[in-house]
């Protein structure tokens, strides 16, 4: 056995990363093509319409499969499936089948941009998945559009959440990236839409992940000015996190409509509890988000399940990232990053 497999502290036989942080969480990409250009992901000048969408470099069902056993064997109990945009991948339903049914895999979520959702929510929810994520940037629907490059209707995602709690899905997260200059009117206008919904907004700064976004510190609208602006409104409580190391932080209304929430990840830092793996849709493994270079696992992969865990555990425990607070220290020198759209943020 892999020495790193023995030298653990939580839970018993699996990897803590060099800084003792246990793998718990993975987050992996389906397929890397999107049918929206977001300027602050997939910019349309500098991404070309067809990117993605050759089928042939992606890993298999049966890769997937085997891949997710191994990283649940290595303490993995929450699964995300990203894109790109991962309703785009064929026959996805049963992909999720097959990895809602692995032992350990206890909880199973997507981001999707919803234009697909109205006529895959049915699906989705009877292949075992339970919770979805819908990015949401703006209602206005010519702000939508230019939002998505040009690609995006706001009624058809509008229509996938409806189509989404139809099918099942109790309480969806809606997500709503805040750029300033762009999008900050919408904020009022989206709480006043999901207040009391059951779903739950989270509102997040932009950040400064691949190399082709052209961000700039002073587009981010921090998540304290936007919890000031809306507690003006609607006075807000702090809530504690659901589990330990959540992304966001979340607040109730204190007239009972639910809760917001905000992911902080340029103001607030958390790579302290940063326990998530990414993992592209061609089998490269990124310990962070803003990692320049992944990892194949491929290769380990065809040797089956135990070389694969090996290999991952090996990686895990070296792992050193903490981008978000050497930032402020890094910014002049600004590296390559991988692109959002690999490794689905
Ligand atoms: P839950 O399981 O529902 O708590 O989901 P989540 O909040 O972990 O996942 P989601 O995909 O909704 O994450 C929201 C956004 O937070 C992502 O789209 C990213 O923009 C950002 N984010 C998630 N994980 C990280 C991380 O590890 N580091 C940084 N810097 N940002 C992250
Ligand atoms: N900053 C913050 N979040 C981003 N996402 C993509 N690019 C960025 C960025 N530059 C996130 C959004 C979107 C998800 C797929 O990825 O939350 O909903
Ligand atoms: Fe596509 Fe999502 Fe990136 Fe927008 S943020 S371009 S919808 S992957
Ligand atoms: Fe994790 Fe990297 Fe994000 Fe820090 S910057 S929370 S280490 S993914």
């Amino acid at each position: 056995m892999n020495a790193a497999l023995q030298t653990t502290t939580w839970p018993p036989s699996v990897p803590s990363d060099a800084r003792g942080r246990p793998l718990r969480d993975l987050r992996l990409s389906v397929i890397e093509a999107c049918n929206f250009r977001c300027g602050y992901c997939m910019p349309a000048d500098q991404v070309a319409d067809d990117y993605g969408l050759d089928a042939a470099s992606r890993m298999s069902f049966d890769e997937i499969e085997t891949l997710v056993r191994g990283f649940a064997r290595l303490g993995v109990g929450k699964l995300r499936l990203t894109g790109g945009e991962p309703l785009l991948r064929k026959r996805l339903p049963e992909l999720v089948a097959r990895l809602a049914a692995i032992p350990g895999i206890d909880d199973l979520a997507l981001t999707t941009n919803g234009s697909l959702l109205a006529a895959q929510a049915g699906a989705l929810h009877r292949a075992g998945l339970r919770r979805l994520t819908v990015s949401l940037d703006a209602l206005d629907a010519v702000l939508f559009r230019r939002m998505s490059g040009g690609r995006g209707e706001v009624a058809a995602v509008l229509e996938g959440i409806e189509a989404a709690t139809r099918a099942g899905f109790a309480s969806l997260k809606i997500n709503c990236v805040v750029q300033r200059g762009i999008n900050e009117d919408q904020v009022m206008p989206l709480l006043e839409r999901f207040r009391g919904s059951g779903h739950v907004l989270r509102f997040i700064e932009y950040m400064d992940v691949g190399n082709c976004n052209g961000w700039k510190r002073e587009q981010v609208v921090t998540s304290r000015e936007l919890r000031d602006r809306i507690a003006a409104r609607w006075p807000l409580r702090p809530l504690d996190p659901n589990y330990r190391g959540e992304v966001a932080t979340r607040y109730r209304f204190e007239d009972g409509a639910g809760e917001v929430g905000f992911v902080s990840s340029i103001s607030e830092t958390f790579c302290g509890d940063c326990h998530r793996a990414r993992v592209s849709a061609d089998g490269r493994l990124y310990t962070c988000l803003f990692a320049s270079e992944g990892t194949n696992l491929r290769d380990a992969l065809a040797h089956g399940e135990e070389a694969l865990v090996e290999r991952v555990a090996g990686l895990w425990s070296r792992r050193t990232d903490r981008y978000s607070e050497l930032r402020g220290e890094r910014e002049a020198a600004k590296g390559r990053h991988v692109e959002m759209f690999l490794i689905g943020g």
